[in-house]
């Protein structure tokens, strides 16, 4: 009879589907939010530098995210190729994340250190000058753009505040020199280089 009842009335068997599907909802989304694995950084993970952030905005305003991931997944075959999986403690720092959700071009996640400033610089130049078969497109205007570290220092505090991001006064302070009359290559790449470090740094 109750039965009868709740599915001859729409609104309340639409209420009461919601209530059912939120359990499962929070039973999964909660844990996240307290876990430590998820909510902490890992050991050895360090801020970006004021050029490495510079370097990351001229990611995201070129739209590298939109051909490359920064997460490797669980597999064999993914880290075989690109190193170990990717650690949420990891990104937690990471505002907004990019993660990416196609792999046009390889993943990026780890990609510091496995190539060369100099190599950087030609591939993004022209990507065919050291990958003939590649069609990822040029970036030759990053070597002519110069940074004027009007905004860096307020990034930086954006982050301290709003993320949590243990930036010092003195990094503050130091941004804008740290960055000024330096090209947008040059920022791109230092960001590039610091790619996937913290699982790497032993202290
Ligand atoms: C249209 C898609 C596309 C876009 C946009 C793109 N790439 Fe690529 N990228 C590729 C492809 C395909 C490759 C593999 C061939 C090669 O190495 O050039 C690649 C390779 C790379 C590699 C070498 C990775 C490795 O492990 O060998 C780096 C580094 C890289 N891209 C950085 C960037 C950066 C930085 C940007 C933004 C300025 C960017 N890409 C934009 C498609 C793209």
């Amino acid at each position: 009879m109750k039965h009868e009842f709740i599915e001859k009335n729409v609104g309340l068997l639409a209420l009461l589907i919601i209530i059912a599907i939120s359990f499962g909802g929070l039973a999964e989304i909660t844990p996240l939010l307290f876990q430590k694995e998820t909510t902490e950084p890992v050991h050895g993970l360090k801020p970006y530098t004021a050029l490495e952030m510079e370097g990351r905005d001229i990611y995201i305003r070129e739209g590298c995210h939109v051909c490359h991931s920064q997460m490797i997944r669980p597999f064999r075959a993914e880290t075989e190729r690109y190193g170990h999986y990717s650690l949420a403690g990891e990104q937690v720092w990471e505002h907004p994340f990019l993660w990416g959700s196609k792999r046009t071009g390889p993943d990026l996640a780890r990609v510091g250190k496995r190539y060369s400033d100099v190599w950087h610089k030609m591939h993004l130049i022209n990507p065919r000058d050291v990958v003939p078969q590649s069609n990822m497109p040029a970036y030759p205007w990053l070597l002519k753009n110069k940074l004027t570290g009007e905004d860096i220092a307020r990034k930086l505090e954006i982050f301290r505040y709003n993320f949590h991001v243990p930036y010092t006064d003195a990094d503050i302070a130091g941004a804008k020199a740290a960055v000024k009359g330096k090209t947008e290559m040059t920022a791109l790449i230092a960001y590039l280089q610091s790619l996937g470090q913290a699982l790497s740094t032993k202290e």
